[in-house]
């Protein structure tokens, strides 16, 4: 039947999957075979789906509307199945501190925060986080992507304009002690106790900021599979499967991970239910050093959609 793979939205990651992710799923589904459509919920009503006889959808959106739960939620209600997670996964996901929350439930490492509301930033208040946190601290919104409205801050005097970023993208603010050592990423694929980690990645950016330009367009970021120990990639892929267990993910996702210098100790940061699928990017990379192709990839996630 008809696939719709769901790309663009009204997020401020965009451009990533009408630009990057959505028309690289496509081609991959159409070279496979499948009659697949591309399909931008923030210009049509996804009603349109069930009038125009879509049978199935590939969600390739990014970030609020499309990774949040709403677009499942609606799919659900259509009747139409999707690839990934469902509503409550996809909401807790994309909500940075209520992931902690359920990970620091089930004692899982994740760096210890300290959580604004918008309402509550006084200078005082900003200033006192460091003491708390120790420095650096990265401020994020806790509902963003693509390091969107993230500040590393280096000192005092930096606080308060980071809490003030972060705040124009979100009634919340993650503040989040700094991890130093190398950042890594290890994608999931499947379901419950089927659920498997694929090969851990390892990401250096030029500058050591792994940023919106250093993650879409700049060339001298290197990831590489095969960095760690085989003791320590098990370690690493274990922590990431159970993350994604103890949100109810399935079907795919991507745990990014720091894993402390000084004890070599990892610490969850985020999962990612809709993680950019740009023929370079992380997960794509993942599972062609696992001897998956990005076709193949993107055929197999779709096997999965279900309501
Ligand atoms: N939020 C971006 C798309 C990612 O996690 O890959
Ligand atoms: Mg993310």
């Amino acid at each position: 039947g008809k696939v719709a793979v769901l790309m663009g939205g009204d997020s401020s990651e965009r451009e990533v999957s009408l630009t990057m992710s959505g028309p690289g799923v496509l081609a991959a589904l159409l070279h496979g075979g499948v009659d697949a459509h591309a399909f931008n919920p923030a210009e049509r009503g996804l009603h349109e789906l069930k009038a125009e006889g879509f049978d199935r959808c590939f969600i390739a959106l990014h970030g609020r509307h499309g990774e949040d739960g709403t677009v499942q939620g609606a799919l659900e209600l259509l009747g139409i199945p999707y690839t990934g997670s469902g509503v409550m996964a996809s909401s807790i996901a994309m909500d940075k501190i209520m992931t902690k929350r359920l990970w620091l439930a089930d004692g899982l490492a994740t760096p210890r925060y300290v959580k604004l509301k918008k309402d509550q930033i006084s200078r005082e208040r900003c200033m006192a986080i460091p003491d708390e946190l120790g420095l650096p601290i990265f401020v994020k919104p806790p509902h963003e992507g693509s390091t969107i409205g993230i500040s590393k801050v280096m000192g005092y005097s930096q606080m308060q304009d980071a809490v003030q970023l972060a705040a124009q993208y979100d009634d919340e603010i993650l503040c989040e002690e700094f991890i130093d050592g190398p950042e890594l990423t290890c994608p999931i694929l499947g379901e419950g106790d089927q659920a498997f980690a694929l090969p851990v990645m390892q990401i250096e950016a030029e500058g050591g900021n792994y940023d919106y330009q250093n993650k879409y367009f700049t060339s001298t970021t290197r990831y590489s599979t095969g960095t760690l120990s085989e003791e320590k990639e098990a370690e690493v892929r274990a922590l990431v499967l159970a993350a994604y267990q103890s949100l109810g993910c399935r079907g795919w996702g991507r745990g990014d991970v720091m894993l402390r210098k000084s004890d070599n100790k990892p610490f969850l940061l985020e999962m990612n239910t809709s993680p950019g699928m740009t023929s370079h990017s992380l997960v794509p990379m993942s599972a062609k050093a696992a001897g998956i192709s990005y076709e193949q990839l993107c055929l197999w996630l779709l096997s999965q959609a279900r309501l």
